[in-house]
């Protein structure tokens, strides 16, 4: 395997028993995974993303079977979800079980686990067996990766097997729920919005973390970000500023011509299919300033304005790169 073509399914599994960090396409964006039972690998992991200790991974499963394999109990509610929504774009957070390396919690009670629904993603779990730690395949702070080629851009030769799954479906990462405490909490939005969470399980369904809620650094204001300045304006405010010198635009609203930047759709999963994909070029471009329209304040935007918020916190900050 090398940079110039893609790694086999077979080439990644092998890869994985021997402790190695795969490029993982999932629905939502590409991992950076790791045998979630092998500590030197997940410390792989950590220093290849350049990601601070304790900051949690998410374990990928292949079957919610092994719900019960990772987590020291699991209540209804999440068997309800699983069974609803697995495979798919949800990460459930629950009581972690004893043989859950503390090097993938974070040194927490609690672990996070989803089952991914890329076929590929599904492959290499089915062919694996176990359980993969992987965190999105970008280094600490900046943008996730939804297509292979920015998994091999971000890492080069120190990530020689990437599988290429093509362009994410979802774009953005999955929605986080926290199920280890007294009322199911949204901990990170995404593809899975809370009135489709509060609508399986019949109860509500908190939407922000609160100050005592684990460490999650999505949660942390400075995330996902381009190394370019970016600043979220509503329409009117940035067709005020289409002729600012140096900056582009960012719009779902209206039409931008090829030189002053881009326009993507302005249907929320659409958009969100395109945003990270949409940053990078953008960034790419050495503009002086970034001005993105600002997204609807509606339920099926929740994720996109999420990341759209921490972009523009924590852009510019080269530091975290
Ligand atoms: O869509 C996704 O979830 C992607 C793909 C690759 O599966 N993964 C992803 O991983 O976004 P990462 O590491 O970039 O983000 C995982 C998030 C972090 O914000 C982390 O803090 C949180 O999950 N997390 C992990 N374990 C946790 C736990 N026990 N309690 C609370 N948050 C946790
Ligand atoms: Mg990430």
């Amino acid at each position: 395997m090398n940079a110039t073509r893609p790694c086999s399914v077979a080439e990644a599994v092998a890869a994985l028993r021997r402790g190695e960090v795969i490029g993982l396409p999932t629905e939502t964006v590409y991992g950076l995974a790791a045998d979630a039972g092998n500590a030197a690998a997940v410390a792989r992991v950590f220093a290849l993303k350049q990601r601070p200790a304790g900051h949690p991974l998410i374990v990928h499963l292949g079957a919610p079977q092994q719900l019960d394999q990772w987590a020291r109990s699991v209540p209804e509610a999440a068997r309800v979800l699983a069974a609803r929504y697995w495979p798919g774009p949800l990460t459930l957070v629950l009581p972690r079980a004893a043989r859950v390396l503390d090097a993938v919690t974070g040194g927490q009670d609690t672990v996070a686990l989803r089952m991914p629904a890329h076929p590929l993603a599904r492959a290499v779990l089915d062919a694996f067996g176990g359980a993969l730690a992987a965190p999105s395949a970008n280094r600490f702070g900046r943008i996730s990766p939804t297509r292979p080629e920015h998994v091999r851009a971000e890492f080069g030769d120190t990530v020689p097997c990437v599988l290429d799954g093509g362009p994410c479906a979802v774009g953005i990462e999955s929605t986080i729920l926290d199920l280890s405490g007294a009322a199911p909490r949204i901990l990170r939005p995404g593809a899975i919005t809370r009135a489709m969470l509060e609508a399986t399980l019949g109860v509500a369904v908190a939407e922000h973390a609160a100050a005592d809620s684990p460490r999650v650094s999505g949660s942390m204001a400075a995330h996902y970000a381009p190394h370019t300045p970016l600043r979220l304006l509503d329409r009117e405010e940035l067709l005020a500023q289409t002729q600012e010198p140096g900056a582009l635009l960012l719009s779902h609203g209206f039409d931008v011509p090829p030189e002053a930047g881009l326009r993507l759709p302005a249907n929320a999963a659409a958009y969100a299919r395109a945003l990270y994909a949409a940053l990078r070029d953008l960034d790419a471009r050495g503009a002086r300033m970034l001005l993105v329209e600002q997204v609807p304040d509606a339920p099926e935007w929740a994720g996109v304005r999420d990341r759209l918020a921490r972009a523009a916190a924590g852009a510019g900050a080269g530091s975290t790169t």
